[in-house]
């Protein structure tokens, strides 16, 4: 179950087969290559040099060890670029050509990108479709990694002309779609449409909305081309993703996960946590500054297991100190096999290390290995020999599906940056409230889109569902689940426009209110919302509220309507802290039968199958809250500092 990252074509080939038997007497089962070896597979146009990848494959295979493929279109070699220039992506805010020199170096709507990414992954599935050792199959790297899904180059103009012909028909449709009459902004020709960047002021948001759809399209669409290709010449053999984040790169990674067998994520607590935490106080950041913050990992591997419902894997997890974010400190001793377990706990069927050796040139040189350069023992090591053994003994169950889901919706978050409306709402960060809401109540959640099969759970929660497509509303009407939906729900048509008889439009059905105004307020100047006799905040966002025909179940400080319920279904109508989510979660999960399990500090728990884990992601031991007579598996009744329990209930 674990796996690690290995790049040959780094090292002598003389290191390969001492490399391939460490990794098998560590424990390690699969080996990720190939996927920036362009320049070495294809050294000039058209000439092939496969000699050396193929006896590297061997020397792995040779040692037991697995091999995941991969094709390597993350880094396309300078002669492709000098022959081929408008591969070149352009910058959307500076307009200027991002160049070659590190990765990524590449525009999904380059028609020379799109056939020569196709052309050398051809020839890398048909060399290793069905090599005996090559058990699986990672599509390029990373996708849309370092803000690359956006490129204002002519060739992305041209193709989004394209896609806004397919979608509206003809020009008076998309005029009055968008409501172009406005700032005189009307075209009399799809050509005459440009990008929406470089203007004075606003653009039309519907432009900006229409924009992210199509920029989403071009990166889904390259990748099932691609999956196609492996697929056609590698039987048998699954093929993943590991995939960045929705809330990194703008893409909706629901519809670039569907072509794939699971989905897979790269675990960097410690870089996105300096990210994740960048406008925290150093009191609140520094209890995770070695560990990441308790719930950021989790609800990314909710996330990522829920792009397919399968098993996912940890393609890349960090070994120690990184180098590409703010600050790179070194993760607490015993982080390394926690996150793996973690990972372990929501559903994660391979954990694999990035990377095995620290390469001691270029960029990532300051970015530790499970070796060090000089090939010694790095800081993870004990902890992975350890992982490997308590893994041997273990045997994992499937992973069960969860008593909550939560709608993650890429429309919201495009959304969110569109249409500001004040700086205090980032759909990102509702999700992470909501889920760390949930995570404290000790649940378990899925991650679903809008619109997958709701049936089975007992609370369906939505942060904010902006335009609801007729998929999704009627797994909301089917589900005899209890369902929250968040403000902004409904708040648009899918062309940015305000929905005729007001938000929240089509779910009217379900919740027979209207939306007459909203505001946005400053984080520390909160208004009230008022749950019987207690009182919390209401902040950054709130919309007024006609309750229609809802009972009105909190107020705000005017005592005008803030959370309103219709039959199952919730609106609430605003912003708010912890302390009203928790109460209110906790209420709904006592109406619906559900157990909660509340904990506090670094605790977390997550089941899988019979298997209950409680994962202490702080500095002090604390009490595990196993029921009496449960059977631990691991650990024990006392979970100690960065350690976890795992017991049978
Ligand atoms: C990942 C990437 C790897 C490597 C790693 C360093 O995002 O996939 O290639 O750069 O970061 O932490």
């Amino acid at each position: 179950m674990l796996g690690v990252c290995y790049y040959p074509e780094h090292w002598p080939e003389d290191w390969w087969a001492s490399d391939a038997r460490r990794m098998a007497a560590l424990g390690l089962r699969y080996v990720r290559i190939g996927e920036f070896a362009w320049s070495r597979i294809e050294p000039d146009p058209g000439r092939f040099d496969w000699d050396w990848l193929d006896r590297a494959i061997a020397t792995l295979g040779a040692a037991g060890l697995q091999v995941v493929m991969c094709t390597p279109t993350a880094t396309p070699p300078k002669w492709l670029i000098d022959r081929y220039p408008a591969i070149l992506p352009v910058d959307p805010d500076t307009g200027r050509v991002r160049g070659f020199g590190s990765r990524r170096h590449t525009d999904f709507s380059s028609p020379d990108w799109h056939r020569e990414a196709m052309r050398i992954s051809t020839a890398v599935a048909q060399r290793y479709g069905d090599n005996p050792h090559v058990v699986g199959w990672q599509t390029d790297n990373e996708l849309c990694c370092h803000d690359t899904t956006l490129s204002a180059s002519p060739a992305a103009r041209d193709g989004f002309r394209v896609w806004l012909r397919d979608r509206y028909g003809s020009i008076a449709a998309l005029n009055a779609a968008w409501g172009n009459v406005f700032w005189s902004l009307e075209y009399r020709d799809f050509d005459e449409i440009e990008l929406p960047v470089g203007a004075v002021t606003e653009t039309s948001p519907a432009h900006r909305m229409a924009w992210a759809r199509y920029a989403s399209d071009a990166v889904v669409r390259f990748h099932a081309d691609m999956v196609a290709i492996i697929r056609a010449h590698a039987p048998g053999r699954w093929v993943t993703h590991n995939f960045i984040p929705m809330n990194e790169t703008g893409v909706d990674n629901f519809a670039l996960a569907a072509p794939l067998d699971f989905a897979a994520y790269d675990n960097y607590p410690l870089g996105r946590a300096d990210l994740a935490l960048a406008r925290t106080s150093a009191a609140e950041f520094r209890p995770w500054m070695r560990t990441g913050h308790p719930d950021f990992q989790a609800l990314l591997f909710d996330q990522t297991r829920g792009l397919t419902g399968q098993p996912f894997w940890i393609m890349e997890q960090q070994p120690g100190p990184v180098n590409w974010a703010r600050h790179n400190p070194r993760p607490a001793p015993g982080m390394v096999r926690l996150w793996s377990w973690e990972a372990f706990a929501h559903g994660a069927a391979v954990v694999s290390f990035f990377r095995w050796r620290q390469a001691p040139f270029a960029q990532e040189q300051m970015h530790a290995g499970l070796l060090r350069p000089d090939s010694s023992e790095a800081e993870a090591w004990p902890e992975i020999t350890r992982l490997a053994a308590e893994l041997a003994a273990l045997p994992l169950p499937a992973p069960t599906r969860a008593p909550v889901a939560l709608i993650i919706d890429a429309e919201a978050r495009w959304l969110s940056g569109i249409e500001r409306q004040g700086v205090g709402y980032d759909y990102d960060a509702v999700v992470a409230q909501w889920y760390g809401a949930l995570r404290g109540l000790g649940l378990d959640v899925d991650c679903a889109a809008p619109g997958s099969d709701l049936s089975g759970y007992a609370l369906v929660l939505a942060p904010a569902l902006v335009m609801p497509d007729a998929g999704a509303l009627a797994q909301l009407r089917d589900t005899p689940a209890l369902v929250v939906l968040g403000p902004r729900s409904g708040a648009k048509t899918q062309d940015v426009t305000i929905p005729d008889g007001l938000p929240p439009g089509p779910l009217h059905s379900l919740l027979p209110l209207r939306v007459l105004a909203v505001e946005t307020l400053r984080p520390d100047c909160p208004g009230e919302i008022r749950l019987g006799e207690a009182s919390f905040a209401s902040t950054r966002w709130r919309e007024s509220l006609d309750p229609g025909d809802c009972g009105v179940l909190a107020h705000y400080e005017d005592g005008t309507p803030a959370l309103v319920r219709h039959g199952r279904a919730h609106y609430l109508a605003t912003l708010t802290d912890d302390a009203f989510l928790t109460g209110f979660f906790a209420a709904l999960c006592a109406e619906a039968g559900v157990a909660v399990t509340p904990v506090s500090g670094g605790l977390r728990l997550r089941r899988r199958g019979p298997l209950t884990f409680a994962i202490n992601y702080g500095d002090e031991a604390v009490v595990a809250p196993a029921p009496d007579g449960a059977v631990f598996v691991l650990g024990g009744r006392t979970v100690g500092a960065r350690d976890l329990s795992v017991w049978k209930a």
